[in-house]
């Protein structure tokens, strides 16, 4: 069967085999960055973005992404390279190998909530798997990266979606200016070259 997806920014179109998953469509495009760690959707390690919405490439079929966008970790390089130093700040990425998949996962949450709760924090990302860590590396960088977003709303490279809310007058705010990269992390390097394996 044929399909059309715009994946890294650019458009395809190519035949597939319809048993093909969206997993092994984007690593044959070279997106190295989602691995597979389960084949059983319990570890979170292959999310990509379908459109806006992260899904676990390993059980879509690739021919769902027909006509739609994926964004793997590879698009996001400097929302990753954003967030990727706070959590190397907490020493929360110590073999690595969660970390594309946290970090798809945690833009896709700080994008959708400007200041979630502890509670909307880890059931979001109770999907995604980490052998190494007891995941309080990772809320301590998500939550010291709330608060450095709260003090820094004009330079931002993950920010939360702007929508326009009714204020008390009845008139729509917006929140939310232009980006700029903030620091080097690993989290770069992670999308270049698929992190750890
Ligand atoms: S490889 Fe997809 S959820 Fe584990
Ligand atoms: S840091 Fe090793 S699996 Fe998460």
């Amino acid at each position: 069967m044929r399909i059309q997806m715009v994946l890294k920014g650019k458009k395809l179109e190519e035949e597939i085999r319809p048993d093909l998953t969206l997993l092994e469509f984007v690593r044959e495009h070279g997106c190295f960055s989602v691995k597979c760690g389960c084949e059983t959707s319990g570890c979170g390690l292959c999310t990509v973005f379908l459109d806006e919405t992260p899904v676990l490439s390993c059980s879509l079929p690739a021919a769902r992404a027909d006509k739609k966008e994926v964004t793997t970790l590879e698009g996001l390089i400097k929302e990753a390279e954003e967030f990727g130093t706070f959590l190397a700040e907490q020493g929360a990425e110590q073999c690595g190998f969660c970390n594309p998949g946290m970090i798809m996962n945690t833009i896709a949450l700080l994008r959708e909530k400007e200041d979630p709760s502890d509670e909307e924090i880890k059931s979001y990302l109770a999907g995604n798997l980490c052998r190494c860590s007891g995941y309080e590396g990772q809320m301590r960088a998500i939550k010291n990266f709330l608060s450095w977003r709260k003090e820094r709303p004009g330079s931002l490279v993950i920010r939360a979606k702007t929508k326009k809310q009714p204020d008390a007058a009845g008139e729509g705010s917006e929140s939310i200016s232009k980006e700029t990269a903030a620091a080097a992390g690993t989290a770069a390097s992670i999308a270049e070259t698929g992190g750890a394996v």
